[in-house]
């Protein structure tokens, strides 16, 4: 059968944007923004998303788009009978761990969007949370919820499913993310939001914020895993990489900092803590929301923004795990879909009991789902990029990974390229996930 291609660039762009823009700028952005001194963070991310990020996604997206080929297939093309496809491999497990506790977040704020349409300034707001995360039935019918609609996107193909989905949500994304912050800075106080995302705080950097902004690079822009070089597999010799990347590139970095815009102006307005951490999403706005005129439209559409966000990077995850299994052992598609989609929907459990049945489990101190998400962000994503980096830049060759890029561009990458892939980009993050491990252990 003829290999799937997007119909246009732009189904392309928004299918990779969709797939960077998730969870990671909505909810783990702001936060860690917050915590980490401000403006100045921002300043030290953007260079890592430029420096780090750009090598990796054009390398992904090269190697994907060369080959045809899901990541195991794509390095075994290139590299037959050596250990490279286990780079693949790689990505393809961290597929079914990622997306397993992805699911689970997606759908607390799934039921969020319901939940909060009957809050009130009186509630509370962590005993809410709380008891919702430690219940069962109801974590798990949307977490249920959620990987279904994964799947039956996934299950429609890659133009049917994936570039249909992303071409009516990527849109209302945007619109939803304009109102909220038009609400958000003109509320009575606002101002004082603004100065502490603006104003950089120079005391609160130090090695720990230069991880925190590399981490933060890799993950929100779905790198180290392969999903880049499956989106990359469907795109038409006719485009150009280089300019692809570079507006997946400038999208989701947007789509980060207006959340910061939306949600900082509002927190402060109502005097709420900013560094309130992980918390923020689920327990600081929705505090805000019942205080704000408006106030429960804004909450539904910001919960709404959030599960749009996570299911168009879900089903890049699910992708992955089932072009792989389309291209090297011919699968259906469908049966692919949901099979997959059902065992890692089961993965999901353990994380989703531990705040119930497992909340005994601790690993370093961590409960299963940060377990989940340590293993996946500090050890599995980073380790595929590293040697992504080293396969492109050294073994397949970064003129050649440039020249592929390069095809029908007029913005050209070159030299600077290919020195940050084959030295710099492996040595950074390489010695980030030393020191995030070491920090951690
Ligand atoms: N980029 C996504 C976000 O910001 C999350 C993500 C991390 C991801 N790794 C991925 C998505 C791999 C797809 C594939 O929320």
């Amino acid at each position: 059968m003829e290999r799937e291609n997007w119909t246009s660039r732009l189904g392309f762009i928004l299918a990779a944007s969709g797939s960077a823009i998730g969870l990671g700028n909505i909810w783990r952005f702001p936060f860690i923004t917050g915590t980490n001194g401000g403006a100045i963070f921002i300043l030290i991310y953007l260079a890592a998303i430029l420096f780090i990020g750009y090598p990796i996604l054009v390398s992904e997206m090269s190697l994907g788009r060369i080959t045809a080929k899901n990541p195991i297939g794509a390095f075994k093309k290139m590299a037959p009978d050596t250990a490279w496809p286990l780079v693949g491999a790689l990505g393809v497990l961290s597929g079914f761990v990622i997306l397993s506790y992805y699911s689970v977040v997606a759908g607390w704020g799934m039921s969020y969007i319901f939940k909060s349409l009957s809050f009130t300034a009186e509630s509370n707001f962590p005993a809410i949370f709380l008891g919702h995360i430690s219940s069962f039935t109801e974590p798990i019918i949307w977490h249920g919820i959620f990987m279904f609609l994964t799947i039956a996107v996934i299950g429609a193909g890659v133009v049917n499913g994936i570039q249909k989905l992303v071409k009516v949500l990527m849109p209302i994304l945007f619109v939803i993310i304009f109102l909220l912050i038009i609400r958000s800075v003109t509320l009575e106080g606002a101002a004082a939001g603004l100065s502490f995302y603006l104003k950089p705080d120079f005391s609160a950097i130090d090695f720990q914020t230069f991880a925190d902004a590399i981490s933060q690079a890799f993950f929100t822009l779905s790198l180290g895993m392969g999903a880049m070089i499956t989106y990359g597999s469907y795109l038409s010799k006719k485009e150009s990489i280089s300019e692809s990347a570079g507006y997946v590139l400038i999208f989701d970095t947007a789509v980060a900092l207006l959340a910061g815009f939306a949600i900082f102006p509002a927190v402060f307005a109502f005097g709420l803590d900013p560094a309130s951490g992980p918390g923020l999403t689920f327990i600081t706005l929705p505090a805000v929301f019942t205080q704000m005129p408006f106030g429960t439209f804004f909450s539904f559409i910001f919960f709404l923004l959030l599960t749009i966000a996570a299911l168009t990077s879900s089903i890049s995850m699910l992708e992955v795990v089932v072009a792989f299994l389309v291209d090297e052992y011919e699968w259906k598609r469908k049966k692919a879909s949901y099979l997959m989609g059902f065992l890692i929907f089961l993965i999901g459990i353990p994380p989703l009991l531990g705040y119930s049945s497992f909340s005994n489990f601790s690993f370093l101190g961590m409960d299963v789902l940060d377990t989940y998400d340590w293993f996946s962000n500090s050890i599995f994503l980073p380790t595929g990029g590293i040697l992504t980096s080293i396969f492109v830049g050294h073994i397949w060759g970064s003129r050649n990974a440039v020249k592929e890029a390069n095809k029908n561009s007029r913005f050209k990458i070159g030299n600077i390229y290919s020195i940050l892939l084959k030295y710099i980009v492996p040595t950074a993050v390489l010695f980030i996930m030393l020191f995030n491990i070491y920090q951690t252990i």
